[in-house]
């Protein structure tokens, strides 16, 4: 069902298939008219449908992972009350959603195009792997992904092994590639690839490092800003974040409308 407002749709979907790890939830739900509007970078709103839940603050932001046919597909981490609800959840229960949202990820013309994740900031990183692939099928696309530890990056697995993507990680712990952070990796592989468009998702202190670094070597960088959300969609103003860049306005951006991903000068300076 449309509801009439820049191509949103509020639904109803039912679980497809749901798995969790220790902590980290893959779901994939039946909702064709938000496969056919979503944009890599997007997200959706989501909580357990009725009886399990009839708590409209319940709905929580998730990337877009995956979009598959009709087939949609996040990656959450449970971390408190919505995410455990959504995590109890079972293979052909509903849930309640609404999306997709907010502006994604601008594909560059560039031939060179670095896909920076951390952690669950990795998720939106697959569908913009495909897009970029479709649309710029002869450009090189390096994805540098870096966690905690080797377990938190095992439910990306079918992500790392698209065709046509060189993949490189890091582990805080050293337990898998790199020990140390993903920006190192991309201070390694700029030199070696040459000059491209960088997109970043993770916690907010490797984003900014990622920024930094861009901003020093003149690369464009987009990156996608969490922030806690309440409507999702531009009315509430909960989800309000300072500029840094001063382009004479109000100073302030809103994720959810227009984010979550954002130039990274517009954020940063
Ligand atoms: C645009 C967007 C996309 C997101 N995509 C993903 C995704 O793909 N996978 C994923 O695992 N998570 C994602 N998140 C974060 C996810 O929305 C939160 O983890 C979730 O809302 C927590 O809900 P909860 O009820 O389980 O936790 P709560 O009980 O609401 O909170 C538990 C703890 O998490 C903190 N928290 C909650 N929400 C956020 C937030 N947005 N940013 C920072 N800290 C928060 C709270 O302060 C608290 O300490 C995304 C957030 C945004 C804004
Ligand atoms: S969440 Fe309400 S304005 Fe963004």
């Amino acid at each position: 069902m449309n509801n009439g407002d820049g191509g949103r749709y509020q639904l109803q979907a039912e679980i497809e298939t749901v798995s969790c790890g220790k902590d980290i939830c893959t779901m994939t739900l039946t909702a064709p008219a938000i496969c056919r509007a979503a944009r890599a970078g997007q997200f959706i709103m989501v909580r357990a449908a009725e009886p399990r839940s009839n708590d409209p603050l319940l709905r929580r932001p998730f990337s877009i992972h995956r979009v598959d046919g009709e087939r949609l597909t996040i990656v959450f981490k449970v971390v408190g009350r919505g995410t455990h609800m959504l995590a109890c959840l079972q293979e052909r229960e509903r849930v309640d959603l609404f999306g997709p949202l907010g502006k994604g990820f601008r594909i560059a013309d560039d031939s060179v195009h670095y896909l920076v994740g951390g952690g669950m900031g990795i998720a939106p990183l697959h569908m913009l792997a495909e897009c970029i692939r479709r649309s710029r099928p002869a450009a090189k696309i390096i994805a540098l992904l870096g966690a905690r530890n080797a377990g938190e990056l095992e439910v990306f697995v079918s992500f790392m092994a698209l065709a046509d993507m060189q993949v490189r990680i890091s582990t805080d712990d050293g337990s898998a590639g790199h020990h140390g952070f993903v920006t190192d990796l991309l201070t390694r592989a700029v030199p070696e690839h040459g000059a491209g468009a960088v997109y970043c998702c993770g916690p907010q202190p490797m984003m900014q490092a990622v920024a930094r670094y861009c901003r020093d070597q003149k690369l464009a960088c987009q990156v996608s800003l969490e922030a806690m959300m309440a409507c999702a969609v531009g009315a509430c103003l909960g989800c309000a974040v300072k500029k840094t860049a001063d382009d004479g306005d109000d100073g302030y951006v809103h994720v959810c409308k227009d984010g979550p991903v954002f130039a990274a000068e517009e954020i940063w300076r």
